[in-house]
C-alpha cells in the first residue's frame, strides 16, 4: 500500500524536454486507438513494416486440402517462422499451442463450400469468440463484382468493421475467388479500395502482373497478398518479391508454402523476401541450400 509519508521527493520532470510523441508508420493507421495500433503491430513487424501471414484456413470451404489433412504434423513446424496465422477458430483450438503467442487472424466469415456455391457466405465467428481467442484481425471474405453476393458480404464486412472499432480488433477484408471475378487491376483496385472505403484496415488481395503498383497506391491501407495455387517455388518467390516492390506490405500465403516440396525453407526464403527484400533468385538459393541440408540430416 502506498504510504502517506516519508516517501522521496518527486524531481524529475524533464523540464524542457519535449515529450516524444512518434508516428505509428503502418500506412493509414496513425489515427487509430493503441488498442488497434497494438494488435496491428503484432501482425506487421514494427521493424520491417512487413508480415509473413501463414493461411490455412482453407479446409473451411475445401475440407482436408493437400498439405492440411494433418495440421499437428505439417503447419505446426512452420508456425515458429510465421509473424501471424489465418485460420479458422475450429482449427486454432484443436491444432494450434497456445503457447504460440503471436498474432492470429481468425478466419470470420463462414458460408458455402465448393460442393455448391461459393461466396454466399455470413458471420459465422461474432467478436466475442475473436477477442476470447485473443485474435488480433478477424478476417471477412467481400465478394465484390457478384451479382448475388456482393451487397450481402458488404454487409457482412460493415458489422465486423463497426464491431471491431468498439473493441480496437481491426478486420481483414478479403477479396474474393469466383468464377465471374477477373484478377487484373481494374478489379483489383475497385475492390481493394471498396473495402477499403467501408473500413476494413488491412486488404488481402490477390497479385496482378500488370500495374498492381496501381492497386496498392489507391489503397489507403495495408495489402497483403494471397498466394493462389501452387506454383514453382521461384515463381512464387517472385511473386512475392514483385508484389512487395509494388507495395504490398506483406503476403498471406497458403498452399506455395505448405504444399512446396520443403515447406521449412520455403517460409524461410518467403521471409528473406518479405523482410528482408531478397531477390528472388537469392531467396530461392537460399530455399535450395535449407532443403539439401535437411535432406542431408544436418
Ligand atoms: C482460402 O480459403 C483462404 O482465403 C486463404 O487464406 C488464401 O487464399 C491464402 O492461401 P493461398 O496462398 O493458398 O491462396
Amino acid at each position: 500500500m502506498a504510504e502517506a509519508t516519508s516517501n522521496q521527493e518527486s524531481k524529475d520532470y524533464g523540464i524542457g524536454v519535449p515529450v516524444a510523441n512518434p508516428v505509428y508508420k503502418l500506412k493509414g493507421s496513425n489515427n487509430y486507438d493503441w488498442g488497434m495500433k497494438d494488435r496491428l503491430a503484432r501482425v506487421f513487424d514494427p521493424q520491417s513494416g512487413k508480415t509473413v501471414m501463414l493461411a490455412f484456413d482453407h479446409g473451411y470451404i475445401m475440407g482436408p486440402t493437400a498439405g492440411l489433412e494433418r495440421i499437428d504434423l505439417t503447419i505446426v513446424p512452420l508456425l515458429e517462422h510465421a509473424n501471424c496465422l489465418m485460420c479458422t477458430r475450429g482449427i486454432l483450438r484443436a491444432c494450434v499451442p497456445p503457447t504460440f503467442n503471436k498474432a492470429i487472424s481468425l478466419r470470420c466469415s463462414a458460408g458455402a463450400t465448393l460442393l455448391t456455391e461459393l461466396n454466399d457466405e455470413c458471420i459465422g465467428v461474432e467478436i466475442e469468440d475473436a477477442l476470447r481467442l485473443n485474435a488480433s484481425m478477424m478476417a471477412v471474405m467481400v465478394a465484390v463484382g457478384s451479382a448475388k453476393f456482393e451487397a450481402l458480404t458488404i454487409r457482412n464486412l460493415c458489422k465486423m468493421i463497426e464491431t471491431g472499432n468498439r473493441y480496437g480488433l481491426p478486420t481483414l477484408g478479403v477479396t474474393a475467388v469466383g468464377k465471374e471475378l477477373t484478377r487484373d487491376a481494374r478489379y483489383l483496385g475497385l475492390a481493394t479500395r471498396v473495402l477499403a472505403e467501408n473500413g476494413a484496415q488491412v486488404i488481402k488481395t490477390y497479385y496482378c502482373e500488370e500495374h498492381f503498383e496501381r492497386v496498392t497506391a489507391a489503397c489507403p491501407v495495408p495489402i497483403v497478398i494471397a498466394g493462389g495455387k501452387k506454383l514453382p517455388e521461384l515463381e512464387a518467390l517472385q511473386m512475392a518479391y514483385q508484389a512487395i516492390d509494388q507495395g504490398a506490405l506483406g503476403v498471406d500465403m497458403g498452399r506455395n508454402i505448405f504444399q512446396a516440396e520443403h515447406p521449412v525453407a520455403m517460409i524461410t526464403a518467403v521471409k528473406a523476401v518479405v523482410h528482408n527484400g531478397e531477390k528472388p533468385e537469392a531467396a530461392f538459393k537460399m530455399y535450395n541450400e535449407i532443403k539439401a541440408a535437411k535432406k542431408g540430416g544436418k
